[in-house]
């Protein structure tokens, strides 16, 4: 029996139990899949916007993986906290696969980003997934005005949840208290800001034009933004992603008979943050400095500068990975150095240690592409089989966990919480309701 430990149960990391599992290769390999939270899914359920619903069931999928006889879920475990190394985990396991994706902001690095006022999206979407570690911090309150720095698929979901009205969001999973707030929320105005231009911008095209079908909201686009991008003057050569977002763009910039709405989401091109504004305190805007096409890609400064104003400032410049205590970390990457999978260490590939997902690639790609990153990483693990079969482990992973004072919600517990959550949603007249703490989540876990 080849017992493995895949650490993260985020889509890489159930994804890695399935490889692992449903192979023929080397019998009996057996499955614990270890999560820090309580809760399964990782981004999947803290991350994918809570108004895509059919995205969220693909959570059904991931279950089923978990639900194998020859897999575990081991909740509240924390790799890398109190005492329990990598090194320790490899006591207990024959191999160990780090899974643990990608949970802090990329930082932008101008003055003011620290204002009250001005917060990552990251932090912005935890808050609204009823992540346990989310700060309640008073998002929106007393904001009329939002920019949104990027225009990625991050920014595009914050933008989004942003102008939605309180009955779109009332039939979701969003916790009571940020239901509450953004139905009391005041703003009605989004700007999402690129410093690229159209041709360049890293959302995809069904995400886009979502904006654009929202019941409250109109986009504008300014059309003089667009005419510094040589590809969106001449989009022929682009690829197809990058064309029909050039397309979208378009029809938005050369509309003319808006019908009224409550709310703007303003999407403009080729300016980059330079400092967050400060009054009272408090971030009261953005100073954007204009930009051009370098020619290579890239942009360049102009020396012009424009300042747009907002109570509301989210970052949403990408996800970057955190390094875990015992486990090496390439700082300029933000992700674990491997070799196919293989983590190294000095260089080396280290016996019965991989790494798979957002932490082996980075922080980019949708959930399907962490299927065949799993895939090739459980390849090279189950190459390795004979000589990890030989490792001398604990007879019983489990019971050495809880010998070292981990309390860990398995499956039972979880159904318990997902329970909680559809007994919750009920009192308030809603659907599933998710429960925004840990307190909350572990006595729903019966570890109260
Ligand atoms: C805001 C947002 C929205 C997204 N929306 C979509 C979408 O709509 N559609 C789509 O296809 N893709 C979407 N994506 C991309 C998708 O979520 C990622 O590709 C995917 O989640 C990455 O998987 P992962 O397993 O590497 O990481 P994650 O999903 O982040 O999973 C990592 C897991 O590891 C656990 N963990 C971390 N550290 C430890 C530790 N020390 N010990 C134990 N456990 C630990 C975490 O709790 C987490 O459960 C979105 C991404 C973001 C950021
Ligand atoms: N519905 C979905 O399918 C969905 C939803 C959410 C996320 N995701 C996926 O999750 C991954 C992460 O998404 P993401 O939006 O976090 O990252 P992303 O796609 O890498 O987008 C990051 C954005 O931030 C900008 N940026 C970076 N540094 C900046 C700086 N210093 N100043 C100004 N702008 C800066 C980038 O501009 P440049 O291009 O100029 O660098 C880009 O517009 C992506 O693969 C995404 O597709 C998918």
């Amino acid at each position: 029996m080849l017992r493995v430990a895949v650490v993260g149960s985020g889509p890489s990391g159930v994804y890695t139990a399935q490889s692992l599992v449903e192979q023929t290769a080397v019998p009996d390999v057996r499955v614990h899949v270890l999560d820090r939270l309580p809760c399964p899914y990782g981004l999947v359920r803290y991350g994918v916007a809570p108004d895509h619903e059919k995205i969220k069931s693909l959570q059904n999928n991931l279950r089923t993986v978990l639900e194998h006889e020859r897999v575990g879920f081991v909740g509240n475990v924390e790799v890398g906290a109190d005492g329990l190394t990598p090194g320790r985990l490899l006591e207990l396991y024959h191999a160990v696969v780090y899974c643990v994706g990608a949970a802090r902001d990329r930082r932008l690095g101008v003055p003011g980003e620290d204002l009250p006022g001005s917060f990552s999206a990251t932090d912005f979407v935890s808050w609204y997934s009823a992540h346990p570690d989310a700060a309640a911090d008073g998002f929106v309150l007393g904001a009329r005005s939002a920019v949104v720095i990027g225009v990625g698929n991050v920014a595009v979901d914050v933008a989004r949840i942003l102008a939605r009205g309180p009955e779109e969001l009332h039939p979701t999973d969003v916790p009571e208290a940020a239901l509450g707030a953004l139905a009391a929320s005041r703003v009605r105005e989004v700007h999402m800001v690129g410093r690229r231009g159209p041709s360049q911008a890293k959302f995809t095209t069904k995400e886009l034009r979502e904006l654009g079908g929202l019941p409250q909201a109109r986009v504008a686009v300014d059309p003089s933004d667009l005419a510094l991008d040589p590809a969106y003057v001449d989009p022929a050569g682009l690829p197809a992603v990058n064309r029909r977002n050039v397309e979208v763009v378009r029809a938005w910039a050369e509309a003319t008979n808006w019908e009224p709405r409550e709310r703007v989401i303003r999407v403009r091109f080729f300016l980059r943050p330079v400092e967050v504004l400060e009054q009272d305190g408090r971030a009261a805007g953005v100073r954007f400095e204009r930009t051009v096409p370098d020619g290579t890609g890239g942009v360049r400064g102009t020396g012009a500068y424009e300042d747009i104003e907002a109570q509301l400032v989210l970052r949403a410049v990408g996800y970057r990975g955190v390094p875990l205590p015992g486990l090496p970390f390439d700082a300029s990457r933000g992700t674990v150095p491997h070799a196919a999978g293989r983590v190294l260490r000095d260089g080396v590939p280290s016996a019965g240690e991989y790494v798979a997902g957002w932490i082996k690639r980075g922080p980019t790609g949708v959930i399907g592409t962490n299927r065949p990153c799993a895939k090739a990483t459980a390849t090279s693990l189950l190459a390795d089989a004979p000589a990890l079969a030989r490792r001398t482990v604990a007879a019983d992973p489990l019971a050495a966990l809880r010998a070292w004072g981990v309390r860990p919600v398995e499956w039972p517990g979880w159904l318990s919480i997902e329970q909680a959550e559809e007994a919750l949603g009920r009192t308030l007249g809603r659907g599933s309701v998710k429960i925004a703490d840990w307190p909350g989540l572990l006595a729903a876990a019966g570890r109260g």
